[in-house]
């Protein structure tokens, strides 16, 4: 209920100097760019009231707050997925938390497998649309009574993915000279745990899916509901074989050693992101865009 989340904020609001404006969540082997933050304040999960614990492997389960580069921040080390057994309404509780410690902003990373044919490992994503295949198969995020003071009850998902951002995320790979890494496309959330089995990955290719994965899309449908802007990022780990005589097959090994690898750009490319996000004047243009109205 609202009163949950409100508790959850207020009780990290009493504990931390910081009121961040950029929400970050890292996944699989990415969780390191908190540990960039300059005056770092920590709250594990299991101490924060209301809040789910994380259970998978290379997930830390800590909040951090601090600064980077001039905006203040607050990075979720660890996520929840709906594989470990959260109802999604666990596995999205710190966005509305997020939201009502006045954050604007949510940047989300993550592991994800290539469905598209000219993707590599290794290569960056960022996310410009999203098939929520639990969703329309009926688990979704934002089931269950609505609060109208998080959002409306029939949100439109037409504008998830923040043009802005996406512009600016691929502008600042130019610059970082990893613009060879970088595609656009679109995520598709699957439950998991288990891989794709070749007709499922055959069935996503034909229906657009680019990437797969097994998260953010609960995180940012919940962050979208509640007004915030979303900046999604996919690292490609493994390539998902869509030939029967293949003789690959995925490791969640993998995925981390990936992860590892690439750790290094995908933070510098969130870092510089995070430096240039302009807060202020979208609040500006929505203050006039009211007047006019
Ligand atoms: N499939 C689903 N989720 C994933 C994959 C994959 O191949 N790689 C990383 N997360």
């Amino acid at each position: 209920s609202y009163e949950t989340y409100l508790e959850t904020a207020e009780w990290l609001l009493s504990r931390t100097k910081h009121r961040p404006k950029v929400a970050i969540i890292c996944g699989s082997g990415l969780g390191m760019l908190a540990e960039t933050f300059t005056d770092q304040e920590t709250f594990k999960y299991t101490d924060i009231p209301n809040f789910p614990k994380s259970t998978v492997q290379g997930h830390a389960g800590q909040l951090v707050f601090g600064e980077l580069k001039g905006k203040t921040c607050v990075c979720m080390q660890g996520r929840f997925h709906m594989y470990e057994g959260y109802p999604l309404s666990k596995v999205t509780f710190p966005i509305r938390v997020f939201r009502l410690l006045g954050v604007e902003v949510l940047i989300v990373t993550n592991a994800a497998g290539s469905i598209a044919d000219d993707y590599n490992t290794g290569d960056l994503m960022i996310i410009k649309d999203h098939i929520n295949m639990p969703g329309m198969a009926g688990q979704h995020a934002l089931q269950g009574p609505n609060d109208e003071r998080f959002g409306s009850r029939f949100p439109p998902m037409s504008d998830v993915y923040d043009r802005a951002l996406g512009k600016l995320a691929l502008d600042i790979s130019t610059e970082l000279d990893c613009s060879n890494l970088m595609h656009e496309g679109v995520y598709c959330m699957v439950g998991g745990p288990s891989f794709e089995t070749i007709a499922e990955a055959r069935l996503l290719h034909k229906l657009g899916a680019d990437a797969v994965g097994m998260s953010t899309v609960p995180e940012v449908t919940v962050a979208r509901h509640c007004g915030l802007r979303v900046f999604g990022l996919s690292l490609i780990t493994n390539k998902v074989t869509k030939e029967y005589d293949s003789t690959e097959a995925v490791e969640h090994k993998a995925v981390l050693s990936i992860g590892k690898m690439r750790a290094g750009v995908v933070q510098n490319l969130v870092l510089e992101l995070v430096g240039r996000v302009d807060l202020t004047p979208t609040r500006l243009q929505d203050i006039q865009e009211k007047q006019i109205q």
